[in-house]
């Protein structure tokens, strides 16, 4: 499901779904990433202050809808009741705020891979909520769950030990093969940046099994020198121009 074979392009990720043509982490991003071809969709789950798993990257609302405070002191009635649209465009305004129980209904129903991460925090009882509902949605066969965190992972792991995991970094590891050894992951995702420094990653991750996608890849020029050094999937908010660069 995530290693390539050679001479595939990259899988098209949609970074927060089709975020450069919507408003990410909503479900006309996720519709429109669908719409565009991409082979996963990546979502970003926090969980609300009544304990309900929501859709956003930022750990306030601020940013992305018109209302204030912390994901975590707000409930998810107060959270999906905001305008998460009009920042993003007019066309937009009064798209809500996804719960992660109507992403994984949607793409349930209509088909698609989730790249689902998991913000930190996230409690044990946090995780098997959110991994159950996926799977109550038919989504287990077609689920990758990453974190910045490994101890998310960890318990990810505990929960649903054949769900493949992926790690995200802000910073190479030393030694990421280990790294993925150790905690036993299916795929290992660093900025794009980093691989270009250490153009001799990738083959090594593939030599032990090990997938890599990379993230966000908005400049057009990186993707055939990421798609030659052998990256599974890139990460990117441009779903469309992605998609037709890879051959549609
Ligand atoms: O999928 C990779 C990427 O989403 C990680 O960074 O901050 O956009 O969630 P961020
Ligand atoms: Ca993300």
């Amino acid at each position: 499901m995530l290693l390539r074979e050679r001479g595939e392009p990259p899988a098209v990720v949609a970074h927060r779904g089709h975020s450069a043509q919507a408003p990410e982490n909503t479900m006309a991003a996720f519709v429109d990433a669908r719409r565009a071809g991409a082979d996963w969709i990546e979502v970003d789950v926090r969980i609300a202050a009544d304990g309900v798993p929501v859709v956003m990257h930022d750990p306030t609302v601020d940013r992305t809808t018109g209302g204030t405070g912390r994901v975590a002191g707000l409930t998810a009635e107060e959270i999906v009741a905001l305008d998460a649209g009009s920042w993003f465009g007019p066309g937009f305004a009064g798209e809500p705020v996804p719960t992660f129980a109507e992403v994984v209904e949607e793409l349930g129903r209509r088909g698609g891979r989730l790249l689902l991460e998991l913000k930190h925090p996230h409690t044990r009882d946090d995780v098997a909520r959110v991994l159950g509902m996926a799977a109550d949605a038919g989504l287990t066969d077609r689920l990758v769950v990453q974190s910045f965190r490994p101890s998310i992972l960890a318990d990810v792991a505990a929960v649903a030990p054949g769900l493949p995991r992926a790690l995200l970094t802000t910073t190479l590891h030393e030694n990421p093969v280990a790294v993925c050894g150790e905690l036993v992951l299916s795929s290992y995702h660093p900025a794009a940046v980093d691989v270009l420094e250490r153009p001799e990653l990738v083959d090594a991750l593939h030599a032990a099994g090990v997938a890599t996608m990379v993230w966000t890849v908005n400049d057009e020029a990186l993707w055939p020198r990421l798609a030659s050094l052998g990256v599974d999937g890139l990460i990117s908010d441009r779903t469309a121009d992605l998609v037709t660069w890879c051959g549609g």
